[in-house]
């Protein structure tokens, strides 16, 4: 038993923020019982952003690579949130050095990539766990709960959709995200999240097909400087090539025999970050959207016909991560996207310390299937939408969290 942890962040761009002010909340949630959590350091190749994030969110040293957390004594465990192409190298060398580590979504660009990580986490005696954090949705989870129990049946289709709009605008700056091949646009981007959930929700695909994918922006402006997550830069004059889809759809069919239907775009005017689903279940159906993300919809055979159809369930204290989970605990309070960082960040803490309280963070094995789904999904489009198998995996090995 540790008698104290010293975290790390890895990337302070977007979502590395959220995962320092997750390691920051993670020990005041759920009560007592993780050793004490020191924040030990951000490390980023932008100087300005790992000093800014260091003070900002209370981290003792501000590093300028990955290394230098790699081989500090005083740090045990890591969250890598920079670009995708730098997560095989950054993980295995942290793995090396004998870290525990979480590493964003998606795994890595390629399977083969994502493959070695697997093998490298194999040789490894610490945990390397994949940050699918939508897992750690209340409302999400409370969906699963609900299918899981067979409350409403079995599933008949789910049709999920990740709807963002940061590709909308011909000014965004280019960045990391609009490089790499097919495949490593909205599907790797956002459809990485939503192949999980749909996973999550369903169990294991067994085949994809109709896949379609499509660039609407098909070049943008160098930025002068760097680029933090989807904002705004100023422009250069030079133009480069968007290499990659903005919007991708697809049908599945599950294992099971049931279906799904998926879409991805980056460039879903006037949705800045709408990540939902209907399914339809032999019993009963639910619905979720991000943009309402404590309610879910849900409708039963529990009603008088006179009153049935779909009623609004606000989430709560019933409900998976809340109780204890705020720091005001209270019905009705409410949370957002961020608080999902503290959840999954207090989980790994959790599974480092030796407790289990809440449900692990996935292996990186989870990331690894995920990424094979992605390239049936990339293969059924360059083959106009033929069908592509997946091959069987038992449900326990997506490592669902409950
Ligand atoms: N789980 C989620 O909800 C979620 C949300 C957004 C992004 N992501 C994932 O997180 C990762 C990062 O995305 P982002 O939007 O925060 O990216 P970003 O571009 O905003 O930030 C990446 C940061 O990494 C830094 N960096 C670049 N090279 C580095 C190096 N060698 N060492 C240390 N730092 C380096 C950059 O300076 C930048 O600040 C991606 O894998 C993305 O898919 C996940």
């Amino acid at each position: 038993m540790h008698s104290s942890l010293g975290v790390a962040v890895i990337g302070v761009g977007m979502v590395g923020r959220a995962h320092a002010a997750g390691f920051r909340t993670a020990p005041t949630l759920y009560g007592p019982g993780l050793p004490d959590v020191r924040l030990v350091a951000v490390a980023d190749a932008d100087p300005a952003l790992a000093g800014d994030a260091a003070r900002r969110f209370g981290y003792a040293r501000a590093e300028t690579t990955w290394q230098a957390v790699a081989e500090a004594d005083d740090i045990d465990v890591v969250s890598v949130a920079v670009a995708n192409p730098l997560h095989r190298e950054i993980v295995e060398g942290l793995l090396a050095a004998g870290k525990h580590v979480l590493c964003e979504k998606p795994l890595a660009p390629s399977v083969a990539d994502a493959e070695a990580m697997v093998a490298a986490a194999a040789a490894a005696d610490s945990i390397a766990a994949v940050g699918f954090t939508f897992r750690r949705s209340p409302a999400i989870a409370a969906v699963r709960e609900q299918l899981a129990s067979g409350a409403l049946g079995s599933l008949v289709h789910l049709d999920a959709h990740y709807w963002c709009d940061y590709a909308v605008d011909p000014t965004g700056p280019m960045s990391w995200r609009y490089r790499g091949g097919p495949g490593s646009g909205a599907l790797a981007d956002i459809g990485s999240h939503l192949v999980d959930l749909v996973e999550l929700l369903g169990g294991p695909l067994a085949s994809v097909r109709g896949a379609t994918m499509g660039t609407t922006i098909t070049e943008r402006a160098v930025p002068l400087g760097a680029v933090v997550g989807h904002a705004k830069a100023e422009l250069s004059d030079v133009r480069q090539a968007v290499e990659n889809e903005d919007t991708v759809s697809f049908s599945a069919t599950y294992a099971s025999g049931s279906t799904a239907t998926v879409t991805a775009s980056r460039a879903a005017f006037g949705h800045a970050n709408s990540l939902g689903f209907s399914l339809f279940a032999t019993d009963g159906a639910a619905s979720f959207d991000l943009d309402r993300p404590g309610e879910v919809l849900v409708a039963d055979r529990s009603t008088p016909a006179a009153t049935s159809g779909f009623r609004t369930v606000p989430v709560g204290p019933a409900h998976p991560y809340l109780t204890g989970g705020l720091p005001m605990d209270f019905p009705g309070v409410g949370y957002g996207q961020n608080d999902l960082f503290s959840f999954q960040a207090r989980a790994l803490l959790e599974q480092v310390a030796g407790l289990e309280n809440l449900p692990p963070c996935p292996p990186l094995s989870a990331g690894l299937h995920n990424l094979r789904v992605l390239r049936a999904v990339v293969e059924s489009a360059h083959a106009h939408g033929r069908e592509v198998a997946l091959q069987p995996v038992p449900p326990h090995a997506l490592a669902t969290t409950s």
